[in-house]
C-alpha cells in the first residue's frame, strides 16, 4: 500500500474550499491515521490569489492558474469546488484526462453532465467522488452506493436544500420577512453564490437527479419533472398550513409507482408529526425506502462550510485508501440508462392546498367551487376568516380576502385544467398559490 503523501490540488477556496483546507491543516494526524498516509495540499488555484483569507497557505502553493494543477503530474487528486457548469466541466475533463482522481461538490455539473464525466473517468481509469454534492454532511451517496446495496430502492422523499428550509423555518417561527432570512442564510454560508438556485428549487432538483441516478440507474433532466421553489410562498401560507396541522417543506420526491418513476420537487404540505415535517433550519433529511430494509432516515446539516467540507475530506480519505476507486467501479452511475419510465406529471395523483385572494362578495366561492367541481376536484375543507365589515360605497373599492381550499385526491392534470379556468375569474387576484399535500 502507498504510504507516501496524497498530493492534493485544491480548486476554489471559497466557503467550502476554506473549510477543507482548515480541516487538512488543523488535523494532520487524524488525516494520516484515517487515510494511512498524509493528505498534503500541494497546489491551490483561486480566482484572486491576493484576497485576504481566513487560512494561511504558503505563497508558492497558491496561484490563479488552474493549469498548474492540471499539468502537474505529481498531483494525485483534485478537489474541484468551483460551481456551475462552465468552465467547471472543461476543467474536470482535463483533470481526468491528465490522470487525476476528482473530488467535487458540484451538483449542477454532475446533474447536467454526470454520465459523460463518469464515463470519461472510467475510460481514464480514474474515479469521481461526490459525497459533498448532495445534502452536505449527510453520507447519502455512501448510503445509496454501499450501505443500501442489497435493496431495490422504491422511494426517496427528501429535503435537499438547507437555505430554503432555513427560510421556511425562520419565517414561521419568528414572523420574519423572506428577504431578511435569505440574507442571514447567505451570511451563514448556506446559500449558493446565486441564491435564486436555492429558492427556485433548482439546487434541490439537481441533487435529486443525482440520487435518482444512484438509486434507480435512471438519467433524468430538470425539465422532465415538476419543479418549483419557495419563492412563491408567503408567510400567510405557512400560517394557514400550520392552522391545518401541516408544515410546508420544499420536498423532493422520486418513487416507483406501478413500475414508473414519479418525480417532483415542490413546496409541499406535510403532516406535522412526520419526521420530514419536523426537520428544521438548514438541516436536510432523506427518507429512503428499500425493499429489504424498509424506511431509513438520514438527517443532518445539509449546507454550510464545515458540514460540506466534512464530506469532501471523507472522499479524500477514500481516494487515499483506494476505497473511492473500488466504490466508483461498482456504482450504477456510468452504466446505460435504466428502462424505467418517468410517470407523466399530469397523471400524478395528490391532494392540494390552494390559496386565492378574492373579492369579498356574493357568488365568488360558488364560482370557484363550480370550476373545481366541473374538473372533478372535490373540496375537503375551506378556510375564510371573517373580514371586518367594509363600506364599499364609502371606500370606493371592493374588500379582498384570502381564501384557502384543501382538496381531496385529484390528478395534476385536472388541477392544471381547473387552474386555467380560475385564471379567467375576475373576482380572483392573479397570484394563486397551489401546493401538493403529502399526508
Ligand atoms: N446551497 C445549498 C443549500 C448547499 O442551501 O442546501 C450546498 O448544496
Amino acid at each position: 500500500m502507498n504510504t507516501g503523501p496524497l498530493r492534493v490540488g485544491l480548486i476554489g477556496l471559497g466557503t467550502v474550499g476554506s473549510g477543507v483546507a482548515h480541516i487538512l491543516i488543523e488535523q494532520p494526524e487524524r488525516m494520516t491515521r484515517r487515510a494511512g498516509r498524509p493528505l498534503h495540499i500541494a497546489r491551490v488555484a483561486v480566482r484572486s490569489p491576493d484576497k485576504p483569507r481566513s487560512i494561511t497557505l504558503p505563497d508558492a502553493v497558491v496561484s490563479d492558474d488552474v493549469r498548474q494543477i492540471i499539468e502537474d503530474d505529481s498531483i494525485d487528486v483534485a478537489v474541484q469546488l468551483i460551481g456551475g457548469t462552465d468552465p467547471a466541466g472543461e476543467i474536470m475533463q482535463a483533470l481526468l484526462r491528465s490522470g487525476k482522481d476528482v473530488v467535487t461538490a458540484n451538483k449542477a455539473l454532475l446533474c447536467e453532465h454526470g454520465t459523460e464525466l463518469f464515463q470519461l473517468a472510467r475510460e481514464n481509469g480514474r474515479c469521481i467522488a461526490f459525497e459533498a454534492a448532495v445534502a452536505g454532511g449527510i453520507p447519502i451517496v455512501a448510503a445509496l452506493g454501499q450501505s443500501m446495496a442489497a435493496n431495490q430502492i422504491t422511494s426517496i422523499e427528501a429535503i435537499l436544500n438547507g437555505t430554503s428550509n432555513f427560510i421556511l423555518t425562520e419565517m414561521l417561527a419568528g414572523g420574519r420577512s423572506y428577504e431578511d432570512v435569505l440574507a442571514e442564510a447567505q451570511k451563514r454560508g448556506y446559500a449558493e453564490a446565486d441564491p435564486s438556485m436555492d429558492v427556485d428549487g433548482t439546487d434541490a432538483a439537481q441533487k435529486l437527479v443525482i440520487l435518482v441516478r444512484l438509486a434507480f440507474g435512471k438519467r433524468v433532466s430538470l425539465h422532465e419533472f415538476a419543479l418549483s421553489g419557495i419563492d412563491m410562498i408567503e408567510l400567510a401560507d405557512l400560517r394557514y398550513a400550520d392552522e391545518l396541522g401541516y408544515a410546508v417543506k420544499l420536498l423532493a420526491v422520486a418513487k416507483l409507482v406501478d413500475r414508473q418513476l414519479e418525480m417532483h420537487v415542490q413546496p409541499t404540505l406535510l403532516r406535522r408529526d412526520r419526521p420530514i415535517a419536523r426537520t428544521d433550519g438548514a438541516f436536510n433529511i432523506i427518507a429512503l425506502e428499500g425493499d429489504a430494509v424498509g424506511t431509513a432516515w438520514f438527517s443532518g446539516p445539509g449546507a454550510g462550510q464545515l458540514p460540506t467540507a466534512s464530506a469532501v475530506v471523507a472522499d479524500l480519505i477514500d481516494v487515499a485508501t483506494g476505497r473511492a476507486a473500488r466504490t466508483f467501479s461498482h456504482l450504477d452511475v456510468w452504466r446505460p440508462d435504466s428502462a424505467c419510465a418517468l410517470q407523466l406529471a399530469e397523471q400524478i395523483s395528490r391532494r392540494y392546498y390552494l390559496r386565492f385572494k378574492v373579492e369579498d362578495r356574493p357568488h365568488v366561492l360558488a364560482d370557484i367551487a363550480d370550476i373545481l367541481g366541473r374538473n372533478e376536484i372535490s373540496i375537503a375543507s375551506v378556510i375564510q376568516h371573517e373580514a371586518p365589515e367594509h363600506d364599499e360605497a364609502a371606500s370606493g373599492r371592493r374588500p379582498v380576502v384570502p381564501l384557502v381550499i384543501m382538496t381531496h385526491l385529484t390528478t395534476e392534470g385536472r388541477m392544471r385544467a381547473a387552474d386555467r379556468e380560475l385564471a379567467g375569474l375576475s373576482s380572483l387576484q392573479p397570484k394563486r398559490v397551489r401546493m401538493p399535500v403529502a399526508d
